[in-house]
């Protein structure tokens, strides 16, 4: 009984913040990245990409989404690689924190940061990649566009070369 009723309330939570989280509309900030000139307005509307995948980072103790717009997800449904220009694939990073209703289970807690790569062969050409890389870094006062620059982005996801540089691999649901 008691489960069942846990089970219903995790369920309402979960639905709730469901919808919350598709039909909010964006606002996000007008800022862009200082090298490659990519903005957040780049990627508006994100919160309506589809979820593909979910990581946890165990060093950084980090939950992360990865979402794809409608022009990624019918390449990888199809499964299409390298994919085509205009994809997109942002990552969503939270720090967690203990459910205060159910202390062993751990749920999102703050944006740590937003960061997307989006396919672009007129624009970028890392030896051969056509992605771009943007990161915005969530601080007190809103977000900030990373300025260490995106060389680093661009060497660690040369190690996955083979799989159009990207880590993900879309997460079976069934
Ligand atoms: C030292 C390695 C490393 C660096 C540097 C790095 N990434 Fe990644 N990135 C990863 C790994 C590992 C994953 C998959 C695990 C995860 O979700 O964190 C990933 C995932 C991603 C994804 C989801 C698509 C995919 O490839 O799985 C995006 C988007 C992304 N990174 C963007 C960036 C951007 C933008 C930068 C630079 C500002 C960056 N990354 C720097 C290792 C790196």
């Amino acid at each position: 009984m008691k489960t069942a009723l846990l089970s219903a309330l995790l369920a309402s939570i979960l639905l709730a913040q469901t919808n919350h989280n598709t039909t909010e509309t964006s606002k996000v900030p007008d800022i862009q990245m200082p090298d490659n000139n990519l903005s957040f307005k780049g990627i508006e509307g994100y919160q309506n990409y589809k979820v593909i995948a979910t990581h946890f980072r165990v060093d950084k103790n980090e939950l992360r989404y990865i979402l794809v717009n409608s022009i990624a997800y019918q390449a990888l449904k199809n499964g299409q690689k390298p994919l085509p220009d205009g994809s997109k694939v942002v990552k969503i990073g939270w720090s967690v924190k203990k459910m205060s209703m159910w202390p062993d289970a751990l749920e999102a807690d703050k944006i740590q940061r937003i960061e997307y790569m989006v396919k672009d062969s007129q624009t970028f050409n890392h030896q051969g990649d056509h992605w771009g890389y943007a990161r915005f870094i969530k601080t007190e006062n809103g977000y900030k566009a990373w300025d260490k620059g995106v060389q680093s982005c661009i060497s660690c996801h040369s190690s996955v070369q083979e799989n159009d540089y990207l880590f993900t691999n879309p997460q079976k649901l069934f």
